[in-house]
């Protein structure tokens, strides 16, 4: 045998031999499976691996992996095709200028396609006409990569950023909706369309709504009412509605602010646990309501789930306070067996709270306009996780338990700007950076991506979050009692605890059928398909030697807790928003901020994917991917 050989055996027994302990943290036993995978694992600990073979179950998935590996493009399976659908910069509007990155300004980027997109929402639109499919793709523009969207910016960062940059910024990030159309199997953009329309960071106007609307806490020189505000920021992960909008998550909103807040401030205690100001970007050298010395409420307007509906392009956008400020990553729903609507949002920080929010009002399927302010009457919750193995969602609510004038909570507006105080004091549980959150409506279950978090300490680990230094994060599975959206009291389980399973310093746990390619680092985004099975999408995969990518996890059955590789992006970026057409044939990916890494810029990407034109920078882009067979994705 040769020494690889005996490499590799060392590292595939490794993966083979979970310990007892590992198996039973997977819990794969509480749905029945365990004697298939303690059959499987067994024989192969025996030695008796072509046995262990024999008894291998079938995956859900059918498609044959990809490797794992860094490159300066994309990479899909065999009999899969990725193309490009729109990309920082296209046109939009019959009027929408050439793409010109020597030459941008905030005007054109007006009636443009945003920047680093992240979240991907489909409205589906009637197809009478013939059309193989039609539909309005909703698209986040998460934030400004300054240095590698505008040219000699890298070199005296942030002097160098002039206000025409802060005003194409303010264009460039917030959201797009577009129409789109596939026919003869190739998806394009349709122009003109109703439909096509920009939300942006700095210009459209937004409607307050919900418990916050007009209070003290959010009003400006600007907004002396508190219920209007120009923009939404840093829109990161969202969702669509049961009654079909568009729901923007706003995430990092603190790195916009910078300045100082006057001595003895009421906010002191909000912007200190929210990071504001950020000082990120040098947009309150240039505008005022940036800078929280002259603004000082400003930030209280941001932080919020934003409601667009896409078949009212004259509408304007609403943030509904109902949801809770804080940095939210997204906002997925599911219609209870009762009615209400429940959505799931992550406060995407080390040691933030993982939320939900239960509708005072039922969905009604027969009445669109009967739905359209369902968010702002219901219960907004924090998660607790016990140790064993049961949790209890608590109610955030003005008045009850601590939430009161003792701690400063006047009304149940402080209760929302403050969420993640309030989430504190009722004893929610502190976990590792809570990403996309997604129900299964046919299971009852719900999957939170806990991305990683580095600051954690041994001492200050919990059941629910058990990793100290936990590079690579986890997946937890949430059971929610009886199916029930609305419960109170359900419980909980891991999925996977991510990283390498080869090497033991990460305490990574994977079932042990997992493969080279199967295993990942730093869970973001997730899909469940129309199949009820459960993708996910990496944001710092690359720590673990690996391109950020999807892959296709399996939660039930003797492959619980395996995942398979099935799409990676080009060096330098993220991957976001994967959403599956109703259809199940395509299957929408955003690859976000290709090329970046902090010592690269405008003039020197990683790659310059997609265009590999030296005169064109590295432009983030939404890809569409499809079977060549036409068939449904990963089946
Ligand atoms: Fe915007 Fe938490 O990723
Ligand atoms: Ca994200
Ligand atoms: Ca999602
Ligand atoms: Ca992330």
């Amino acid at each position: 045998m040769t020494k690889d050989a005996d490499t590799q055996r060392e590292k595939t027994s490794h993966r083979l031999n979970p310990t007892m302990a590992e198996l039973i943290e997977l819990r794969l036993s509480r749905r029945g499976f365990v004697g298939g995978v303690m059959a499987a694992s067994t024989l192969a600990a025996s030695g008796c691996a072509s046995m262990a073979k024999s008894t291998t179950p079938k995956s859900s998935f059918q498609f044959d992996e990809i490797l794992r590996g860094t490159d300066e493009t994309h990479h899909v399976p065999e009999g899969y095709t990725a193309d490009v659908l729109i990309r920082w910069g296209d046109a939009l509007f019959e009027d929408s200028p050439e793409f010109d990155p020597l030459n941008q300004t905030a005007e054109k980027q007006l009636r443009q396609f945003g920047v680093n997109n992240d979240y991907i929402g489909f409205i589906p639109l009637d197809t009478s006409d013939g059309d193989e499919a039609r539909g309005i793709l909703c698209v986040n523009h998460e934030w400004s990569t300054t240095s590698m969207l505008f040219p000699g910016v890298a070199e005296n960062y942030p002097d160098s950023v002039t206000r025409e940059i802060c005003e194409i910024e303010l264009a460039s990030m917030g959201g797009t909706l577009v129409e789109i159309v596939k026919r003869d199997g190739d998806w394009s953009v349709v122009i003109p369309s109703t439909y096509n329309r920009r939300i942006t960071a700095g210009y459209t106007p937004m409607t307050v709504t919900g418990p916050a609307a007009g209070h003290d806490r959010l009003k400006t020189s600007d907004d002396p009412v508190g219920k209007t505000v120009a923009g939404t920021l840093y829109n990161c992960a969202g969702g669509v509605t049961p009654w079909g909008t568009y729901l923007m998550a706003e995430e990092n909103i603190h790195g916009y602010f910078s300045g100082e807040l006057p001595e003895g401030h009421r906010e002191e205690r909000n912007y200190k646990r929210f990071g504001v100001p950020g000082d990120w970007y040098p947009w309150g050298r240039h505008i005022d309501r940036f800078n929280i010395s002259k603004e000082p409420n400003e930030p209280n307007r941001f932080g919020w789930i934003v409601e667009v509906d896409p078949m009212a392009p004259d509408t304007k956008p609403k943030k509904r306070t109902a949801l809770g400020r804080c940095k939210h990553e997204g906002a997925e729903s599911v219609v209870a067996k009762n009615g209400q609507v429940v959505l799931y949002s992550g406060d995407d920080e080390r040691f933030e709270y993982v939320y939900k929010f239960v509708t005072a009002s039922k969905f009604n399927p027969d009445n669109r306009d009967a739905n359209m302010n369902l968010l702002d009457e219901g219960t907004l919750y924090a998660a607790r996780f016990d140790a064993d193995g049961t949790m209890e969602w608590l109610p955030l609510v003005y008045g009850s338990g601590p939430l009161t004038e003792e701690n400063e909570f006047y009304s149940q507006a402080d209760v929302v700007i403050e969420a993640r105080h309030a989430a504190k004091l009722m004893g929610a549980t502190e976990m590792d950076r809570p990403e996309d959150i997604e129900p299964d409506p046919t299971s009852g279950r719900v999957w939170v991506m806990l991305t990683n978090n580095n600051r954690r300490k041994e001492d200050d680990t919990n059941a629910a979050n058990p990793r100290a230094e936990n590079l690579h994060g986890h997946i937890i599975e949430i059971i929610e009692t009886d199916g029930d959206f609305t419960s109170t009291k359900s419980r909980w389980e891991f999925l996977v605890k991510c990283g390498d399973p080869d090497d033991p310093a990460f305490g990574a746990v994977w079932n042990p059928m997992t493969s080279e390619n199967g295993w990942f680092g730093s869970p973001d985004n997730c899909a469940v398909d129309p199949d009820g099975r459960l993708w996910v999408a990496t944001d710092g995969n690359n720590r673990t030697g690996g391109a950020d990518g999807i892959w296709a996890m399996e939660t039930d059955g003797p492959l619980r807790g395996t995942g398979r590789a099935f799409f990676r992006g080009p060096e330098g970026c993220e991957i976001c928003g994967p959403r599956f057409t109703p259809d199940s044939k395509t299957l929408f990916v955003s690859v976000q901020h290709p090329g970046d890494s902090r010592e690269n810029s405008f003039e020197n990407p990683l790659t310059r994917w997609p265009d590999f034109n030296d005169n064109m920078p590295a432009r983030s882009a939404v890809l569409a991917i499809q079977r060549k067979d036409k068939g449904k994705v990963g089946s």
